[in-house]
């Protein structure tokens, strides 16, 4: 009987895609290992997360997301900062490949659970930004860490970096609706929005100071 073919058979045995796939698997492996390290950290922080529920009750995160820096917005950054196109300018030029945000209800949970994780034997810190403690100029509120984080592979063990976001849930309210504004090009009103948007900021840093202090007063009925 005659066998169905697709082609595809042909286009795999060709030399030409031989050879495409075999200059394209580092960059594949490399992606691979900053997946990776951001299940390792994911993990470390529902980790964190469960034993917080256990003892007090209560969960210190509300949602975490991951991402991994799409090879367009990569190679804009390679660009910018005058790097060429390799695997290894990405592994020393880019330190936020990999990203996770954790979105919390209140702002002292941020500090607990960065505290947590810090000291944790296994992380190296690279970086700590605290734009909660000083805001940044449009009124952005964040903590920020490069953290690199082990991953075990078949033969090795490779110190991965990863990008830690961590605001409230009101902050990222705010750093969504930012986001927007700076990505999108020729806003008219741009700098009438800019600033009401820093007028937002504030509020959301006093709504936020407002509930952690209700959320106390709650606790400490109980
Ligand atoms: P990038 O080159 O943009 O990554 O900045 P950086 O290397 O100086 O790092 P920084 O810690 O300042 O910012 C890292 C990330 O935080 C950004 O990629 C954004 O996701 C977020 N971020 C920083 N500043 C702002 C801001 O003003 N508005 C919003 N919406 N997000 C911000
Ligand atoms: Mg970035």
């Amino acid at each position: 009987m005659e066998q169905e073919t697709n082609g595809m058979e042909l286009l795999l045995d060709s030399a030409e895609t031989r050879e495409l796939l075999e200059k394209t698997r580092p960059y594949m492996e490399m992606m691979m290992q900053y997946n990776a390290a951001l299940r390792e950290i994911r993990t470390k922080f529902e980790v964190l997360d469960d034993e917080f529920s256990v003892r007090y009750n209560r969960n210190p995160v509300e949602t975490i997301k991951t991402r991994v820096k799409k090879p367009l917005s990569i190679h804009e950054k390679l660009r910018r900062k005058g790097l060429s196109m390799s695997v290894e300018s990405i592994r020393s030029g880019i330190t936020d490949v990999a990203g996770i945000r954790v979105i919390c209800s209140f702002v002292e949970d941020i500090y607990a659970l960065s505290d947590m994780l810090l000291q944790q034997d296994d992380l190296r810190l690279l970086r700590r930004k605290d734009y909660i403690a000083k805001p940044k100029e449009n009124g952005y509120r964040s903590l920020h860490l490069i953290v690199e984080v082990p991953i075990f592979l078949t033969d090795r063990k490779e110190y991965i970096p990863v990008e830690v976001q961590l605001r409230t849930i009101a902050m990222d309210f705010w750093a969504s609706l930012e986001h927007k504004l700076k990505y999108k090009k020729d806003i008219r009103e741009a700098e009438a929005i800019a600033a009401e948007l820093a007028i937002c900021a504030e509020q959301v840093a006093s709504l936020d100071l407002h509930m952690q202090q209700i959320h106390k007063r709650i606790e400490h009925e109980n």
